[in-house]
């Protein structure tokens, strides 16, 4: 099935054999001394354990080449599972602290997503995240940056730790961010509660929000999502491994589209949770036994949902519903 994915953190595709091999070309020392070790350390019992490993991880991406090694290899493997749309979040804040240039990220980054154009036919949009962790004041610093780059960076979002940061932390940055002409998005209850859902939606002025489970708590939240059409960009494979959900058998997902919000799936960190998009479709058809439809709406809902302009989301939601025709 063609589709989009856009809720993946590029520093999330880091595979532990690149992480190993990063780590022998750069000399930077890991806490980790094999492939297997890394693997064995993957076991999260909440958002911030996943994180202070994911910053451990991405301690070896120094240089350009780095950046372009990581993006590509992502763009490569998703290409073959048929994404031909990527819209990809980057955490400038995550390099920048280690003395990493902003340049030198977004240089690596935008030369992979210019060979997977030229290569794949695969479109693609960055999404710089601050880190919600940090003070607002750093944002506006990182802001200041991309705004040196702005025909590189489509969206700003938010992530990393949810809990005690919430959207409110961060009303003038991206109020600063909209007049610069940059669209937002942000991480919310995934962890956090719905009001930061809330939040997100009135103090920040975002487009989606990123994952969203916790609104299923607020019917009426849930009935302002739907009125709205405002999209949700679920990541299951990433919810069961961060206990965000028990088990994939209780995911909201079915529940979500039952109710007509507009939700996509997406891998969110595949190297860490357990599979990159076409395991997050499978593994959340078999757990919740999705039918063709289903199936299919979430497909539409990955181009419907996306940042492209409006003659290439009509083209791309005709060669979907061409592909569904066929199916
Ligand atoms: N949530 C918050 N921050 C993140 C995530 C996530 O799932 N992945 C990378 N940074
Ligand atoms: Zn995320």
């Amino acid at each position: 099935m063609p589709k989009a994915e856009l809720h993946l953190h590029i520093e999330g595709t880091l595979e532990p054999e690149m992480m190993m091999a990063l780590a022998k070309r750069n000399d930077v020392a890991l806490p980790y001394d094999s492939v297997d070790s890394v693997r064995a350390a993957y076991r999260f019992g909440s958002l911030q354990d996943f994180l202070d490993l994911y910053y451990i991880g991405m301690s070896v991406l120094l240089k350009r080449q780095d950046f372009f090694d990581l993006a590509f290899a992502y763009l490569e493997r998703v290409a073959a599972q048929n994404v031909t749309h990527a819209e990809i979040f980057f955490d400038p804040q995550g390099h920048t602290e280690r003395g990493v240039s902003f340049d030198t990220v977004l240089s690596g980054l935008t030369d992979a997503l210019d060979k997977a154009r030229r290569e794949f036919g695969m479109t693609s949009r960055l999404i710089m995240c601050f880190l919600r962790h940090l003070p607002e004041e750093q944002a506006f610093d990182t802001l200041a940056q991309a705004c040196r780059c702005k025909e590189h960076i489509f969206a700003i979002g938010l992530d990393s730790s949810e809990k005690g940061h919430p959207p409110s932390k961060f009303v003038r940055v991206f109020a600063e961010a909209a007049r610069q002409g940059f669209v937002a998005v942000a991480h919310a209850g995934e962890e956090g509660p719905p009001a930061y859902v809330r939040d997100a939606l009135d103090l920040l002025g975002v487009r989606r929000i990123d994952h969203g489970n916790r609104a299923m708590e607020d019917p009426a939240l849930v009935a302002r999502i739907v009125r709205e059409k405002i999209p949700l960009t679920v990541c299951p494979l990433s919810n069961q491994a961060l206990k965000a959900c028990p088990d994939l058998t209780v995911h909201p997902l079915k529940r979500m589209l039952a109710a007509g919000m507009v939700v996509t799936v997406n891998s969110d960190d595949p190297s860490y949770f357990g599979g990159y998009l076409n395991a997050n479709f499978v593994a959340i058809q078999e757990a919740l036994g999705l039918n063709r439809a289903e199936i299919a709406t979430l497909g539409r809902n990955s181009f419907l949902a996306s940042f492209l302009p409006d003659a290439d989301k009509a083209a791309a939601l005709a060669r979907f519903d061409a592909f569904q025709g066929k199916w």
